[in-house]
C-alpha cells in the first residue's frame, strides 16, 4: 500500500486493497501503539472545520499527538478569514504552506474536492454537507471488520436519515464492493438514499419499519435526522423522530447483531440500549482514532 501524497475526498479514492491495507495497519497500531508513537515525529496536522464536530475533530487530533506528530486549525469559521470572505481554494493554498497535512469540513458538498485541486498537500475530507464522510466509513468498517472478522456476506440495515446523511452515503459506496452484501434501507419516503448512491449497491431493499427489518440483520446502522440540512423546521419536526430503537425492539434481534451510530445521537437510540452487548456505538470511537492514525501515517508516507 502506497498512499503517499493522496488525498482522501470520497469513499472510492482508496482501492479495496489500500482500505484493507489501513484496515491492516490499524490493527497493528491497536496491538502495539507504542511502536508508532514516533513516526509522525515533526509533522504537523492542519484542521479546518467549517461546521461543528466533536469526534472527528479530536480524534484526529488525538490520532496525530499519539503518531509524535503536531497540529494546528480552527474549529469556528468565523474565527478564521472565510468570515472575511477569503475563498476555500486561497485559505487551503496558505495552509500548505504551513502544514503537512489537512483535514477539512464543511457545510457544501464538493468543498473538499474543490480544496483538494488546490491542495499541495494531502487533503482528508471529514465530511462535504450531505455528500461523503470517508473517515467515518473506515471507522464503520474497521469496527464491523474487528468484531465480526469479516465484511463480505453480511446483511447490513441503515435506518434514519439516509437522505441527508453523508456517513450512510460513503458507507453503502465502500461497503458495497464486498461480496454478498445485501443492504436493507430503512427510512421514511421523504428521506431515501439518493439514486447515485443506489447506483452503487448489488442487492438493497427499502423499507418503512425498523421491527420488521429487524431479525435479518447483521449490522443495524443508527443514523440521526440531519436538521441543518433541511430547508424548513416544519419537515424536521415531522421527521425527527421517525424511528426510535429501544430495548423492547432489540428483542427480535440477532444475538450477535452489531448496533452503530455515527454519533451524535438526539432521540433515535434509547439510552437503555446502550447497556445492551450489541450496541457498538461507543467502542466505535476508538476504531475511529486508530484507522485515522493509519491514515495519517500512510499518506505522510510514514507506513
Ligand atoms: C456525523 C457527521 O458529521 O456526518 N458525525 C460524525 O462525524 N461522527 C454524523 C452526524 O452528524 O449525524
Amino acid at each position: 500500500m502506497n498512499l503517499q501524497g493522496k488525498h482522501l475526498i470520497a469513499p472510492h479514492d482508496l482501492t479495496m486493497a489500500e482500505t484493507d491495507g489501513l484496515f491492516a495497519l490499524a490493527e497493528k497500531i491497536i496491538a502495539a501503539p507504542e511502536d508508532y508513537a514516533d513516526v509522525c515525529r515533526g509533522k504537523l496536522l492542519a484542521t479546518l472545520f467549517y461546521e461543528p464536530s466533536t469526534r472527528t475533530r479530536l480524534s484526529f487530533e488525538a490520532a496525530m499527538l499519539r503518531l509524535g506528530g503536531r497540529v494546528i486549525g480552527f474549529s469556528e469559521p468565523q474565527s478564521s478569514s472565510a468570515a472575511k470572505g477569503e475563498s476555500l481554494a486561497d485559505t487551503i493554498r496558505s495552509i500548505a504552506c504551513y502544514a503537512d497535512i489537512a483535514v477539512m469540513r464543511h457545510p457544501k458538498e464538493g468543498a473538499a474536492f474543490v480544496a483538494a485541486q488546490n491542495s499541495e498537500i494531502p487533503l482528508i475530507n471529514a465530511g462535504d454537507g450531505g455528500h461523503f464522510h470517508p473517515t467515518q466509513t473506515l471507522t464503520d468498517l474497521l469496527t464491523i471488520r474487528h468484531e465480526k472478522r469479516r465484511l463480505d456476506g453480511l446483511t447490513v440495515g441503515l435506518c434514519g436519515d439516509l437522505k441527508f446523511g453523508r456517513t450512510v452515503h460513503s458507507l453503502i459506496c465502500a461497503f458495497a464492493r464486498y461480496t454478498g452484501v445485501k443492504f436493507v434501507l430503512i427510512s421514511p419516503d421523504e428521506l431515501r438514499v439518493p439514486e447515485y448512491v443506489c447506483a452503487e449497491m448489488h442487492d438493497y431493499s427499502e423499507v418503512r419499519d425498523l421491527a420488521d427489518a429487524l431479525p435479518e440483520l447483521d449490522v443495524l446502522y443508527m443514523t440521526r435526522v440531519q436538521r441543518e440540512r433541511f430547508f424548513n423546521e416544519e419537515d424536521y419536526i415531522r421527521l425527527k423522530d421517525s424511528y426510535i430503537l429501544d430495548a423492547a425492539k432489540l428483542k427480535n434481534a440477532k444475538s450477535d447483531l452489531m448496533i452503530l451510530h455515527p454519533l451524535p445521537r438526539v432521540n433515535e437510540i434509547a439510552t437503555d440500549v446502550d447497556d445492551d452487548p450489541r450496541a457498538f456505538y461507543f467502542r466505535q470511537m476508538k476504531f475511529g482514532m486508530y484507522v485515522r492514525m493509519a491514515l495519517l501515517a500512510a499518506l505522510l508516507g510514514k507506513a
